[in-house]
């Protein structure tokens, strides 16, 4: 959360538990289920909530069981308090208030409100949707309406969703938000499932093949001491005695939503795996490269909808007076597994939630959601095309937009996919030859945007793409003219909208996360904002065009000095490089590419590093914080800034980059890629 200046204020919602509701009769109706279904429920005694198939009610309470896994939920919340398999009575927090285990919540204030409220969505009404062997699915739904304007209520509409099939271990959860038309304006900065496991079994996780470890528990981070940035602890008397002296921040295990397809737990006695699978980012917000939290220490396994996270306010939702919305987040899968007989590596877990997680990604479209809100393979649509480049100073020719990522998001401006967070997205990656095809899209209105690893900027298909239920849509090639003026006289960095490739200096040896030594992804450590200071002592960095080298002599984040006693100063690099032949009148251009930036302003000069004001500047942009969070980007920021050769020197020149803003030592920029460019050539 990111929302500055608003506090904190939970409300908790009474539970209904106390209540006895031994419901004898269910009468499923309602227009907005595909195939209603008339059950009959009879009571049942309390020995038989716990063992029987199907779908059972107790008082305050629902199981669902399809002899593999057991799943109860809170009555009529709908949250998930208890998840039985492989012999452990409950997965789940079990020390935890039965509200404080698995549910859903959002984020939210009225725009004029200072104060955000954290609404835990609970269920007024429940129903059964379908119950047979081969598909149970219930519903938890709370409505809002005009008369509860000033209840304190968030003006949402919510239907939560949990499907279980007949032969899966494990469930599906999705839930169905809706705005109506009228209703008030609302801002609302995140929507997320928790799932908090049992810390007694669960101290192993895995987010990705190459990030994986045990973990503190919470009563380790209590003990230990909060670092600079919250959320961040040193462990310094863990249980666990190996990770004395180890940091942990749950931002450390954050991933892109294009990686985050599966992560979760592992326990080992039993060797039980608890995953969330992710099979499609169709309802993620801003693309593909949108970071967010996965697993972290508690034992906790997040699914991410809607955050600022690594991205700030510009992702947040607003909602105007009277606009309507509705989205389906999910379905998203809880998957668990257990070891066969043979085996005794609780890494095979892993491994078989990675083939899981294949499988469910080929189901998708899953034909199973009941909702009519939830279009199936045969009411959606696809798009097919080619994506070349036209870039002169590169070649004559077109040239293929390889790998290029491509994605259709609601109608806006280019670039705009990356602060969207209101309607789906579908995005594809295009082959080596720039051809690309995005499958299974919603029937709806979107802009086409691309963007292409080793090429500036974000290109848009000129139009609006109308996507019909079930057609395949072709478009002839598409041609995309990244911004360029002339021939490039030098760059530095890779244009992928990443500071990946710069230099990241090693953390400090006491503030290390061990996870992260010789790893590729060294930027994760804690801390390496402090680092520039001991690199760079007395002179800012300062970088020579032939000579140096970016993966060495370019540190990875543009951040302030600290200069003691609190303070922050600014600092400006510099960028040294010759001019052999001026061209006097001409116009150069310098492209200069971000991968983030938090509460900066970046000034740029030309051969005089006090002109004021300066040659150009950013102004303020920026609430990224991808440098606190230790994401090696944030949102993309692209500036083509024009360079009379009135400013340009023949023989040396220096490029002075400032960034001004020096409050906090989290403030900065991270490049992605900077060009010099001569002057158009006829
Ligand atoms: C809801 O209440 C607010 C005041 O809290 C008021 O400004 C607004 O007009 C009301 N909206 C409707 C639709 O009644
Ligand atoms: C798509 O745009 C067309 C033309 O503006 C409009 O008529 C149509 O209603 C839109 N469809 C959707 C699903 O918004
Ligand atoms: C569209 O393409 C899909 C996948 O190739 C195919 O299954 C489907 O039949 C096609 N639909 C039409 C209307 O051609
Ligand atoms: C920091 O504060 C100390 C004590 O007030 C003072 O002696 C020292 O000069 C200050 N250092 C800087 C860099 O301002
Ligand atoms: C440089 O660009 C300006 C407009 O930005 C234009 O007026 C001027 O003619 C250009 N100079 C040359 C030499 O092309």
């Amino acid at each position: 959360m990111e929302k500055n200046g608003k506090q904190m204020q939970c409300r908790w919602v009474i539970r209904l538990s106390a209540m006895v509701v031994v419901v004898v009769l269910f009468v499923i109706a309602g227009s907005s289920e595909k195939a209603p279904v008339r059950r009959v429920l009879r009571s049942i005694s309390r020995r038989e909530l716990k063992s029987s198939r199907g779908i059972q009610l107790s008082r305050g309470q629902v199981a669902m069981d399809n002899g593999l896994v057991r799943v109860i939920f809170s009555n009529p919340g709908g949250d998930v308090i208890g998840i039985k398999y492989n012999g452990i009575d409950n997965l789940l927090a079990i020390n935890n208030e039965e509200s404080n285990r698995g549910y859903w919540d959002v984020v939210w204030n009225k725009p004029e409100q200072k104060s955000i409220t954290i609404d835990k969505l609970q269920g007024t009404r429940f129903k059964i949707i379908k119950n047979d062997q081969n598909q149970m699915e219930i519903s938890f739904t709370k409505t809002w309406s005009i008369s509860k304007n000033g209840s304190g209520m968030a003006p949402l509409n919510v239907d939560k969703r949990y499907v279980m099939l007949g032969g899966y271990s494990g469930f599906y959860a999705y839930a169905i938000f809706e705005r109506l038309e009228g209703w008030p304006a609302v801002e609302m900065d995140q929507i997320r499932f928790v799932y908090k496991l049992r810390q007694d079994k669960f101290q192993f996780m895995s987010v990705s093949d190459d990030r994986q470890r045990v973990m503190p528990t919470l009563d380790d981070r209590d003990k230990g001491q909060p670092l600079a940035y919250p959320e961040a602890v040193l462990l310094t008397n863990p249980s666990n005695s190996q990770l004395r002296g180890e940091v942990d921040d749950k931002y450390q295990y954050s991933s892109e939503s294009k990686d985050n397809q599966v992560h979760g737990w592992i326990s080992s006695n039993p060797p039980v795996g608890f995953w969330i699978i992710t099979p499609s980012n169709e309802f993620h917000t801003a693309g593909p490269t949108k970071q967010d939290l996965t697993s972290h220490a508690g034992p906790i396994a997040l699914s991410m909808f809607v955050s600022t996270h690594y991205a700030g306010r510009d992702l947040g939702m607003e909602f105007k007076d009277g606009e309507p919305w509705k989205k389906v987040f999910g379905p998203v899968s809880i998957y668990l597994n257990t070891l066969s007989a043979n085996d005794d590596n609780t890494l095979s877990l892993w491994n078989n939630a990675k083939q899981q997680m294949q499988q469910e990604v080929e189901k998708w479209p899953y034909n199973f959601p009941q909702s009519v809100d939830f279009p199936y393979a045969d009411q959606r649509g696809s798009l097919a095309s080619q994506l070349l480049i036209r870039d002169r100073y590169i070649h004559k020719k077109l040239i293929w937009g390889g790998y290029a990522y491509v994605g259709l998001a609601a109608p806006g401006d280019v670039g705009s996919w990356q602060k969207e967070s209101k309607g789906y997205q579908f995005w594809t990656k295009a082959d080596k030859r720039g051809y690309f095809s995005i499958r299974n899209v919603r029937p709806g209105n979107y802009s086409l945007y691309a963007w292409v690893p080793g090429v500036i900027g974000d290109y848009k298909y000129d139009g609006i793409i109308t996507i019909e239920p079930g057609s395949n849509m072709t478009l002839n090639r598409l041609v995309y003219e990244p911004p360029r003026n002339g021939p490039t006289l030098w760059e530095i960095g890779e244009p992928d909208r990443s500071a990946a490739e710069f230099y990241i200096p090693d953390p400090y040896p006491t503030l290390m996360n061990e996870l992260y030594n010789n790893h590729p992804d060294k930027f994760r450590q804690y801390g390496l904002w402090e680092r520039y200071a001991d690199l760079y002592p007395n002179k800012d960095l300062s970088y020579t065009v032939g000579v140096d080298d970016f993966r060495k002599d370019w540190f990875f984040a543009h951040v302030t000095r600290n200069g003691a006693n609190g303070t922050y100063d600014s600092t400006t690099w510099q960028v040294i490089f010759k001019l052999d032949n001026l061209r006097e009148p001409g116009n150069y251009t310098l492209q200069l590419a971000l991968a983030s930036a938090t509460d900066s302003e970046l000034q740029v000069r030309f051969n005089d590093g006090t002109a004021n004001p300066s040659h150009f500047t950013t102004g303020l942009i920026g609430k990224d914080n991808a440098i606190a969070r230790h994401g090696i980007h944030g949102l993309y920021w692209l500036y083509t800034i024009n360079v009379p050769s009135s400013l340009l020197l023949r023989g040396d020149n220096t490029v002075y980059l400032t960034q001004s803003r020096s409050v906090n030592p989290f403030q900065g920029v991270m490049y992605d890629y900077i060009r010099l460019e001569g002057p158009p050539q006829t």
